[in-house]
């Protein structure tokens, strides 16, 4: 996993976002994303000190993203996102590895004591994922089920 820069915008990127496998839980799958859709977000979330935006790379290709964003210095907190776009890879641990070392990054920013995500009740992998890493379901809110982790960083 490599921090986010601008080199990460690609077609293969857009093209993903416009998969409907890829974003059939998601509100993504409500738009049409473009280049210039993904140069505004990327340069979004590049200003963003909420957020941590990194690209997931398998054997040099970049393969999905994932993101520590809404991160809260008073709450300690912040919330975990991932997306593999290869449906190809799917099912082969990437997700997994990708939030491992999400929370390893969390674990370096030394503040936050709480992770949470968020997942369509209905996307078993992506639950699967969040419990392989030790989250525990909280509520469910806003039809998304929402789980949290504890992080120590003493
Ligand atoms: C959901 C997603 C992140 C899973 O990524 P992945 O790399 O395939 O996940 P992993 O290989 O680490 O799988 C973790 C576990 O979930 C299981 N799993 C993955 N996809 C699954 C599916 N569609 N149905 C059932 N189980 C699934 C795996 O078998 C594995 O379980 P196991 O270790 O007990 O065998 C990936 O499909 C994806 O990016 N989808 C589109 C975007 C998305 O939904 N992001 C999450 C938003 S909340």
């Amino acid at each position: 996993m490599k921090p986010a820069t601008m080199e990460l915008l690609s077609n293969r990127w857009v093209d993903w976002l416009n998969d409907p496998d890829v974003v059939k839980f998601s509100n993504q799958r409500n738009r049409r994303h473009t280049l210039e859709s993904q140069r505004e977000f990327i340069t979004a979330k590049l200003a963003d000190p909420a957020s941590r935006l990194f690209g997931i790379f398998l054997a040099g290709e970049h393969i999905g993203m994932a993101e520590l964003g809404n991160i809260d210095t008073r709450r300690c907190s912040a919330e975990v996102r991932y997306l593999i776009g290869e449906k190809k890879l799917w099912g082969q641990g990437i997700a997994s590895f990708a939030v491992q070392k999400i929370i390893e990054e969390s674990v370096r920013m030394k503040f936050v004591n709480l992770l949470e995500a968020g997942a369509a009740p209905q996307n078993v992998g992506s639950i699967r994922v969040l419990e392989k890493n030790g989250f525990d379901f909280v509520e469910q809110r806003n039809e998304i089920s929402w789980f949290a982790k504890k992080i120590k960083n003493f």
